[in-house]
């Protein structure tokens, strides 16, 4: 019996007959043979039809066969450092399990609307099935960091009665006889988990009203969110570096293929070493204007202040203790200095920008009701918060970090919206 297997593991299969399963990504012909190549969601692999060999009916078939068909192909394999992935089917037997009809997305250029009206489709190109392989090792090597280091993973709810991160970019829905809000950040429950279990993190998708259409926004988005109690500023500073150390150590270790695929140039990648430098907000206006910004002590950094600063840097850069007018309710103020708050953001290199928001949180409840009140937030709905801060109250921290905005950096790309399967924006809910 010959075996089934998979492209990546072919080469142990070298000399003897196999069978594989897949789809038909390319073909090329030259006479008398035909080069097809097959691609199985594990890799690319070149089967060599030869007129010489096979019944015509069986070449003729081979060489008809249309883009993204579905084949089963069998034969020898034979190493052969010329072929991708430096193995070679000889075919002997060919099945058509469907034979595709005329395939939208050709190898000719098409623009970003249609391949995004395509991303069903599009998602099987090489380029989009190696940014997913990032993608899946990003959120595996995050929760394997926080497991590691002792954080309980305790999902927080998608459906809310509030907002965390400001009421205007909440997605609203029927809820029975009220309204629910779609989960902004699943941080406020995530202080609840932590003064249960001491170190927890959730991790699922957000949303995002977000009526910007940039480079770096998405409506939907996956966030991974540890918190911990007894945690200051600079352990939640130090937790986010090593986190992106080891996120980005494990994709160079287990997706360097990807990356090739990619064409991601490595060596920045490489440079991401621990200690992350670490400048406040003021010393980052400092550079801003440096560089010919006209920023005002005060304003928010945009992308294009982000962009700046983090070519700055060859490695990511925490800037810390913002202006606290810039920043949610709940970030606690410096006590030595209460206009700015305990929070950072971490800037990663190459002028991607801010991957991490984060930091301690007000752990006093009459600053927290105050905070909420300046914040216009109605106090009933976050009575089960102000809870936390009457019984055993401690100082406590964590941090977000979006999963796309990651993966963009890590692979190169210049926008978030090829690293989700299937991307929300502002102007698209389909396919
Ligand atoms: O800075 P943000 O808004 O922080 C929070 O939501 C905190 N409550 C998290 C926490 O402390 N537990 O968002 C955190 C990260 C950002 O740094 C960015 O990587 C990502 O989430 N992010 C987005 N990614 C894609 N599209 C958007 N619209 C995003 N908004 C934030
Ligand atoms: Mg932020």
């Amino acid at each position: 019996m010959r075996p089934v297997v998979t492209i990546d593991r072919i080469g142990e299969h070298a000399g003897q007959e196999v069978e594989v399963r897949g789809w038909l990504y390319n073909v090329r012909s030259s006479g008398a043979l035909h080069f097809l190549l097959v691609r199985d969601g594990t890799g690319l692999l070149q089967a060599v039809a030869a007129r010489s060999e096979l019944p015509a009916e069986v070449f003729e078939e081979a060489g008809a066969l249309t883009q993204e068909s579905a084949i089963v192909v069998s034969g020898p394999v034979r190493d052969d450092r010329r072929a991708p992935g430096g193995h070679e089917l000889s075919l002997r037997e060919l099945r058509v399990v469907q034979r595709a009809e005329p395939y939208p997305i050709t190898p000719k250029e098409h623009g970003i609307e249609f391949l995004m009206d395509h991303r069903h489709l599009w998602l099987r190109s090489s380029r989009q099935w190696a940014i997913m392989r990032v993608r899946a090792e990003v959120e595996r090597a995050m929760c394997d960091y926080l497991d590691d280091a002792g954080y309980l993973r305790m999902d927080a709810p998608i459906l809310t009665p509030s907002a965390c991160e400001g009421t205007t970019t909440l997605f609203a829905t029927p809820y029975f006889d009220a309204t629910a809000y779609l989960t902004q950040s699943g941080q406020l429950y995530n202080e609840a988990a932590a003064a249960a279990q001491g170190r927890v993190y959730c991790f699922g998708p957000v949303f995002r009203a977000e009526k910007s259409k940039t480079r770096r926004h998405l409506t939907e988005f996956w966030m991974l969110e540890p918190e911990a109690a007894y945690l200051d500023l600079d352990g939640c500073m130090a937790l986010a570096e090593g986190l992106v150390v080891a996120v980005v150590r494990r994709v160079l270790d287990r997706r360097r293929r990807e990356l090739e695929v990619l064409k991601r140039d490595l060596a920045p990648l490489e440079a991401v070493r621990p200690p992350f430098p670490r400048i406040t907000y003021d010393e980052a206006v400092e550079r801003l204007r440096q560089q010919g910004s006209s920023i005002a002590w005060g304003e928010d950094f945009g992308g294009d202040e982000e962009t700046v600063l983090s070519r700055l840097y060859d490695r990511p850069v925490f800037v810390h203790r913002y202006p606290a007018r810039c920043k949610a309710f709940y970030m606690r103020p410096d006590p030595e200095r209460p206009e700015v708050v305990l929070g950072a953001d971490l800037l990663a290199p190459e002028g991607y920008g801010e991957i991490v928001g984060g930091g301690e949180r007000i752990h006093d409840r009459a600053l927290l009701e105050r905070r909420l009140e300046e914040a216009h937030l109605p106090r009933a709905e976050y009575a089960w918060y102000l809870d936390l801060r009457r019984y055993g109250s401690v100082p406590h921290s964590g941090f977000g970090i979006g999963v796309e905005r990651t993966v963009a950096w890590l692979c190169g790309l210049d926008h978030v919206r090829e690293t989700i399967p299937f991307p929300r924006t502002i102007n698209r809910l389909y396919p």
